[in-house]
C-alpha cells in the first residue's frame, strides 16, 4: 500500500448541490450526485488526512472514520459551516455545485395553484470559494472546480484567479461521460502559473487520486 502522505493535515471539502427553498414543499436544486465530492473526500482521508465534508443533499455516503459529515441544505448553510471551519484546515476542495441564485422570500406556507403564472424572485447567493480565497493564508491551499460550455481553459484560468484558488479543476461538459450524474470524468488541473495537465477519462475515484496527488505536490 502506498504511505499515507497527508497524516495530520485536515482539509475541507464540500460536495453535491445546494436546494433553495421556495416554499415548505419546494425547491430550486441541481443535478450535482456528490460523487466526485465523495470520492474526493474518501481519498484525502486514504491519504491519513482528516475531513470535514459539508454535503448538500445527496444519496451518497460514506462510513470512513476520518470524514466528518456536516449535512447542509442551502447555499447560505453551506456557506456559514464552510467558513466556520476553514481557518482550522491544511485546505479547502470546493466541488459542490452551488446554487448561483436563491428566493428573495421562503414562503411559510405551501403556495397554491391557480390559473395565474407564478414569478420567484432570485437574488444571487454568497460565492464561498470567492470568500475562503480572501480568507486564506499563504500555507493554506484553495482547489476549485469550473464546468464550462465555451473558452473552458481561458475561462477556468480566469475563475482561479478571481477566486484566488490555488489549482482549478476544469470538468468539460463537450467530453462524453464527464459531468453531473456519472460515474466517470474527464479533467484538466490548472494551476496558478496556468499550467496545464490533461487526464484521460477514468472513474471519479481515479480522478479523485489525480487530484490528491497534484495536492500533495503543494502541501508536503
Ligand atoms: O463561478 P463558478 O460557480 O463556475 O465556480 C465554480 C467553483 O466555485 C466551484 O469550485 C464551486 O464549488 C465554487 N462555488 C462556491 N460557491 C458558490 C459558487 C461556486 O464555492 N456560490
Amino acid at each position: 500500500s502506498r504511505k499515507k502522505k497527508l497524516l495530520n493535515k485536515s482539509f475541507l471539502v464540500t460536495a453535491g448541490p445546494t436546494f433553495e427553498k421556495i416554499d415548505p414543499v419546494r425547491f430550486i436544486g441541481n443535478y450535482s450526485s456528490g460523487k466526485m465530492g465523495y470520492a474526493i473526500a474518501e481519498e484525502l482521508a486514504e491519504q491519513g488526512a482528516k475531513v470535514t465534508l459539508v454535503s448538500g443533499p445527496v444519496s451518497v455516503s460514506t462510513k470512513n472514520k476520518n470524514i466528518n459529515i456536516v449535512p447542509v441544505e442551502s447555499a447560505s448553510e453551506m456557506y456559514a459551516e464552510s467558513v466556520a471551519v476553514f481557518s482550522t484546515c491544511d485546505g479547502a476542495i470546493m466541488c459542490a455545485a452551488v446554487a448561483d441564485f436563491t428566493p428573495v422570500h421562503k414562503e411559510v406556507e405551501k403556495t397554491k395553484r391557480g390559473n395565474k403564472n407564478w414569478s420567484i424572485e432570485l437574488e444571487p447567493t454568497k460565492d464561498i470559494a470567492a470568500e475562503l480565497g480572501r480568507l486564506k493564508t499563504k500555507n493554506q491551499l484553495l482547489v476549485g472546480f469550473a464546468l464550462e460550455t465555451n473558452n473552458e481553459l481561458e475561462n477556468a484560468q480566469k475563475k482561479l484567479l478571481k477566486k484566488n484558488l490555488d489549482l482549478i479543476v476544469l470538468n468539460s461538459l463537450n467530453d462524453k461521460g464527464a459531468g453531473f450524474g456519472v460515474d466517470t470524468n474527464k479533467i484538466t488541473i490548472i494551476d496558478r502559473n496556468n499550467n496545464q495537465q490533461n487526464f484521460e477519462l477514468k472513474s471519479k475515484e481515479e480522478v479523485a487520486k489525480d487530484i490528491i496527488d497534484k495536492i500533495v505536490e503543494g502541501v508536503v
